[in-house]
């Protein structure tokens, strides 16, 4: 006979309750909860390994390469940690169109594998004009427009592919759940099964994941302890630059990022970053200062642009792209204290050009002195970079990887660099790059002007 039980849900982050209730314990959101049935006519439990396993002891002596399978795609094959482990699965989440579908239809279209590209979210035209965009490559790419995740594991025992794509697991839906998919027992269902399939076949699985109004991967959190890899892909969409970032890998490294252009014909991996994040133009503007920063284990020069005028209301504004605001607000309160610039009664706007949002603490030094060379109206030269986090008493702390931003920002033509008067160097002149220390931000304006 089978047992329908009623459970309730966050919507926003899985959390479960056995009634309803008006806020989430667990994420504070109001209203979120919706009832579920989850029917239990058969055992939906699932198990992730296989059951005849043994305990054995670890040893060295066993085969430790785990087989990859390597995508075309270079930064993508970078930030998995060297191509995708067979068996593995992979979460990607990102906001609606900033081009998840097109990297992965991108990937299986330009593979050598045999692939399934499982779309519940597009219709078959709306794939193969995507896919005629892109360039079709792979002729052994299938694709199938399937929501019943029963049907999806059928099909895949039926023609055996090497890789699969599901496009996305919100929309996919277990028979042996009533409720409607998204909701967070059908995903959590359907992932335990795609989970279960990719283990026993070896055939990596990547699934698209819708994210949340917080920008964090919608679903219960359980999905991203169950994916092997995590994936985010992120950017401003009015900007075509895009970057692929790691939140969780079980067979690499987190520090490896993946930058990508959208072009009319798909994404393009960007190969020298530095170069498009910089402009070209040759006047010297005051408020502009380039900083020689770290994204995840690629040094990159970034251009900080920063605009201090008078405030027009009452209360100034204190706008940021790309930086953030109470970082910001922080180094404004650390000039303004420390090295005496009165920024109240002024609008202070912060801008990272190419919609890039670096998470470096790096970045400071640049920040404070485009602020302070828009507040003088002084140009700085375009050929300084500058590298170092700002502590609360004015303190210039050493930037980590300091080596290699200044590597970075030798190869780009720059001929001085600001860091840390702390920073641990091995050998300063060993540098074509002159390299200038500083130990407090008050030592900033006698070295810029
Ligand atoms: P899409 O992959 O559909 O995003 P997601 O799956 O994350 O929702 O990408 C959508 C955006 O990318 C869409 O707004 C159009 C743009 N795009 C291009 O600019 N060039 C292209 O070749 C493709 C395929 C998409
Ligand atoms: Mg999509």
């Amino acid at each position: 006979m089978a047992k329908t039980k009623s459970v309730f849900f966050c919507s926003n982050c899985g959390n479960e309750s056995p009634k309803w209730i008006g806020k989430c314990p667990s994420c504070g959101e109001w209203n979120t909860y919706t009832e579920e049935i989850i029917s239990t006519k058969q055992n939906t439990k699932s198990v992730l390994v296989k059951s005849d396993s043994l305990p054995e002891p670890i040893s060295d002596d066993f085969d430790s390469t785990e087989t990859r399978l390597f995508l075309s795609d270079t930064e993508l094959n970078r930030v998995l940690g060297g191509g995708i482990v067979c068996g593995s699965v992979v979460l990607l989440g990102g906001e609606p169109g900033i081009g998840k579908s097109t990297l992965l239809l991108q990937n299986m279209l330009h593979s050598a594998y045999k692939c399934l590209y499982v779309s519940g979210e597009e219709s078959k035209t709306q794939v193969n004009m995507r896919a005629k965009r892109i360039g079709i490559r792979n002729q052994e790419c299938y694709m199938l427009h399937e929501t019943r995740i029963e049907k999806v594991i059928a099909t895949a025992k039926e023609i055996n592919p090497e890789m699969i794509v599901i496009d996305s697991i919100q929309t996919i839906e277990s028979e042996l759940i009533e409720s409607a998919p998204g909701t967070v027992s059908q995903v959590k269902e359907c992932t335990a099964l795609l989970i279960r399939y990719a283990k026993q076949t070896d055939i990596p699985v990547f699934i698209v994941g819708h994210i949340n109004k917080d920008g964090m991967l919608a679903g219960p959190k359980v999905l991203e302890h169950m994916a092997d890899v995590v994936l985010q892909f992120e950017g401003e969409k009015n900007y075509q630059y895009r970057t692929l970032r790691t939140l969780k890998n079980r067979f690499g490294s987190t520090n490896e990022i993946g930058l990508y252009e959208m072009a009319v014909d798909g994404l393009k991996a960007v190969t020298n970053p530095s170069d498009i994040l910089i402009s070209d133009s040759t006047d010297n503007l005051s408020g502009v200062a380039i900083s020689a920063c770290m994204e995840g284990n690629t040094p990159i020069l970034i251009e900080i642009q920063a605009l201090v005028s008078p405030a027009v209301y009452g209360t100034p504004q204190r706008n940021s792209t790309g930086f953030d605001t109470k970082r910001l607000n922080m180094l404004l309160a650390v000039l303004e204290k420390r090295s005496g610039f009165l920024f109240t009664g002024k609008d202070v706007f912060v801008n990272i050009a190419g919609g890039f949002r670096p998470n470096d603490p790096g970045l400071d030094l640049a920040v404070a002195a485009a602020l302070i060379s828009s507040y003088q109206d002084i140009p700085i030269s375009k050929t300084t970079a500058f590298s170092g986090e700002i502590g609360l008493s004015g303190e210039v702390r050493p930037a980590f990887r300091i080596e290699q931003r200044i590597i970075e920002a030798e190869k780009l033509g720059l001929n001085r660099i600001l860091i840390s008067e702390f920073a641990k160097l091995q050998d300063k002149n060993g540098f074509n790059i002159k390299i200038e220390t500083l130990e407090k931000t008050d030592d900033l304006i006698e070295m810029l002007f």
